[in-house]
């Protein structure tokens, strides 16, 4: 049975993207799945409201505006005018596309706080926050900079993002400087808000095992959960954001009016169309949030406790997409690796339908995509143009010169199971959020109907006996018209203009799946066709991948120019250092080897350490009582669900270490180039098999 529709109204939201930088092609795998998600829903029947919106607040905001000299208001102006636009331009449909700067979201947020205080959720407590003397005020995160104390790495605000990883309590950081002015900092006393998250311990296990969604969000936050639950700092030394009740000098932490906002633009939907926002957030409804997987932990746990602490509901799924590479690279916009939508997409005359195409059929939803250009060529030349694209126009041609019309023709039962059938399963995986099963299906569809076409030879049949020949036409136009309306979720522009093609009127984004089986009119007159998908040529994709590289040639030359301790960008995203140890031409001998404790294990447990970019922690059968539990640097290369049931190579008596807090008792491992390559035992042995 598939989930959908249902009588419970459907609220879907999308992670709102921060507006101090322009869109890149990341963003769009949160955005675009959610908007085919949304259409394909309202072509079953059911009731859905969509809505976003930038999130405007956050230090690095702050920092980024002082940094160009403007103000945090001008600077999210300017971003969230542009995200805006480039939704539109990419065929993202939002009911409601607020910022969390409005009214609504100050309200809000002020309730939710306030009833979170009153329900006693929250405490004070009093602790060392870095002050500049000089520029006369507390530096929270970015803003501070210092040694770090574990690694000696220069570190920024609350993470060791360019050394060790760790993440860092206020007060840590050593020799303080002050982001802004470069004066030195010292540490004051001083009183901050605490959210009582270790609380809702029972209650998240509980709620998370109903949570429906993607596995991927469910069981890493219920991994979370059990492994350890701290209490957050929710407040901030700044002046731009949601003040604090009873504090003027305090703003809540950005990631608790950020996905309040959600339900501010509820509100501002159901105010400008006289909706009910309390059916989702007091009721029934069903919440469903699109995030990408880096913030997995702020949807499916602090944000479910904070609504329930403020008596509000919870979401009903989190959908959680894989992140986005560049050509292998980890996403970085300070190296490079980075394909804006304006400017390297859509500037350069692509259309918006062929990435999002791309992107829901080159893999499944919860998993990594490498984005690529050739593989881009590939997928559209390959399976739009010459398997879609083809169909289309090949029966409509051929339609149009030998019919001119819709020609008369009884509709073959094998047709319409064959439509019946991918609706069925169209709707069943889009349930799931296997987007490009949905995808796969369609085009199965559209394979079907070349094959209709090529085994039915209708260029012979029209000089032989044309009642007959209208019949395959009249067969092959109902394939097209239901391949328009199952590709019009993924394809929305592009099938707007195949439906007036085959002669309908009406509105092709309200018509529903059955419509697909409604008989198509003979005798409706068949305009010239064009062809809908051109090939992308070698050359186009060529010049795309140059100017990738002259960027990341561009990026690297500043990065090595910038003087030491300079504060090089102002980004949210964190740095994927290449290293490349020393070579070291010393010998050791035999016995100094044999020192050396190296089995072959299998990974049983595999999960990512939540404070860290990078590392994962997992747990390794190498022919002990217990697994041993290891870190491994492996956390953006590998997904934790395939790495289940892998041998690798294990390096066991290295001296214990804790990496973010959680203990490694051996080593993983790996060949180091532009990430971690795993070593694997040529074929399956016995755990704890020695190596030497
Ligand atoms: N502002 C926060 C979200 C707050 S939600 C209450 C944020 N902003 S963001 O601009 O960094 O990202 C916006 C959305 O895009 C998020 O859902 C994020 O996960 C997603 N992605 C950003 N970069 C991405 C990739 N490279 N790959 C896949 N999704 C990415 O996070
Ligand atoms: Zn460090």
């Amino acid at each position: 049975m598939s989930k959908f529709p249902s009588d419970k109204p459907v609220l879907v939201t999308c992670g709102l993207p921060y507006v101090n930088g322009k869109a890149h092609i990341g963003h769009l795998r949160t955005y675009i799945p959610a908007d085919i998600f949304v259409r394909s829903l309202k072509k079953q029947g059911q009731e859905v409201v969509f809505v976003c919106g930038s999130d405007t607040h956050g230090t690095p905001i702050v920092v980024n505006a002082e940094q160009l000299n403007t103000t945090p208001d001008e600077l999210v102006r300017k971003y969230h005018k542009h995200f805006d636009e480039t939704f539109k331009d990419m065929n993202i449909h939002f009911d409601a596309f607020g910022t969390t700067d409005d009214p609504e979201n100050h309200n809000r947020t002020l309730d939710i706080v306030s009833k979170l205080i009153e329900s006693g959720y929250t405490y004070p407590k009093i602790i060392e926050i870095a002050y500049c003397p000089g520029c006369d005020r507390f530096l929270p995160d970015r803003y501070v900079q210092g040694i770090c104390p574990h690694c000696g790495e220069t570190a920024r605000g609350d993470e060791c993002d360019q050394g060790c990883e760790k993440h860092l309590e206020p007060g840590e950081l050593k020799e303080p400087k002050c982001t802004v002015c470069g004066g030195g900092a010292e540490y004051r006393k001083q009183e901050h808000y605490f959210f009582k998250l270790s609380e809702f311990k029972d209650f998240l296990l509980e709620y998370l095992e109903g949570m429906e969604g993607t596995s991927n969000a469910r069981n890493y936050a219920i991994g979370w959960v059990k492994q350890e639950l701290t209490d957050w700092c929710i407040t901030r030394n700044l002046d731009w954001g949601v003040k604090f009740p009873g504090h003027d000098d305090l703003v809540v932490y950005v990631w608790v009016d950020a996905p309040i906002g959600y339900i501010a633009f509820t509100e501002e939907w159901a105010s400008a169309n006289n909706g009910d926002w309390e059916k989702f957030w007091k009721g029934d409804g069903r919440i469903i949030h699109f995030i990408g997987g880096d913030i997995t932990y702020h949807h499916c746990i602090f944000w479910p406790a904070m609504l329930k602490g403020a008596g509000y509901s919870q979401p009903w799924a989190v959908v959680a997409s894989g992140m986005v590479k560049i050509e292998d690279k980890t996403f970085s916009k300070s190296r490079g690796y980075v394909v804006w939508v304006g400017e390297d997409y859509l500037d350069h005359g692509f259309h918006p339908d062929l990435l999002r195409y791309y992107l829901t059929s080159y893999t499944s939803h919860t998993k990594e995509l490498n984005f690529s250009w050739k593989v881009f060529q590939e997928k559209i030349n390959t399976e739009l143009v010459a398997v879609f694209g083809n169909f289309l126009y090949r029966t409509l041609l051929f339609a149009h010169k030998n019919f001119g019309e819709i020609p008369e023709g009884e509709i073959e039962q094998d047709v319409l199971d064959h439509i019946t059938g991918t609706i069925t399963k169209v709707n069943g995986v889009m349930g799931d959020y296997e987007f490009k099963k949905a995808v796969d299906s369609a085009m199965a569809l559209a394979s079907y109907g070349n094959v209709y076409f090529q085994s039915n030879e209708p260029w012979k049949l029209i000089k032989e006996d044309k009642t007959a020949c209208g019949k395959v036409v009249a067969n092959c136009i109902q394939i097209a018209k239901a391949l328009t309306i199952l590709f019009e979720p993924v394809l929305p522009q592009k099938m707007e203009e195949a439906w007036a093609q085959i002669g309908m009127v009406g509105d092709i984004h309200a018509a529903t799946y059955s419509d697909a089986t409604v008989l198509v009119n003979s005798g409706t007159q068949l305009p010239k066709p064009v062809i809908l998908f051109g090939k992308i040529e070698e050359d186009q994709t060529g010049k795309m991948e140059k100017i990738s590289s002259a960027r990341v040639a561009e990026a690297l030359a500043k990065e090595s120019g910038a003087k030491d301790g300079e504060v090089k960008d102002m980004e949210t995203e964190k740095e994927n250092k290449t290293e490349t140890g020393p070579e070291t031409n010393e010998e050791i001998t035999f016995d100094d080897f044999s020192k050396l404790d190296i089995r072959i294990g299998k990974i049983v447990t595999a999960e990512p350490v939540r404070k860290s970019n990078k590392l994962m922690r997992l747990e390794v059968d190498i022919g002990e009582d217990t697994p041993r539990q290891l870190v491994a640097g492996i956390k953006e290369t590998h997904d934790p669900v395939q790495l289940i049931g892998r041998q690798v190579v294990v390096f066991a008596n290295l001296k214990p270490a804790k990496l973010c807090g959680v203990e490694s008792r051996g080593m993983v491992l790996a060949g180091d180039t532009n990430g971690a390559v795993l070593l694997t035992p040529e074929k399956d042995v016995v755990p704890g098999t020695r190596v030497r």
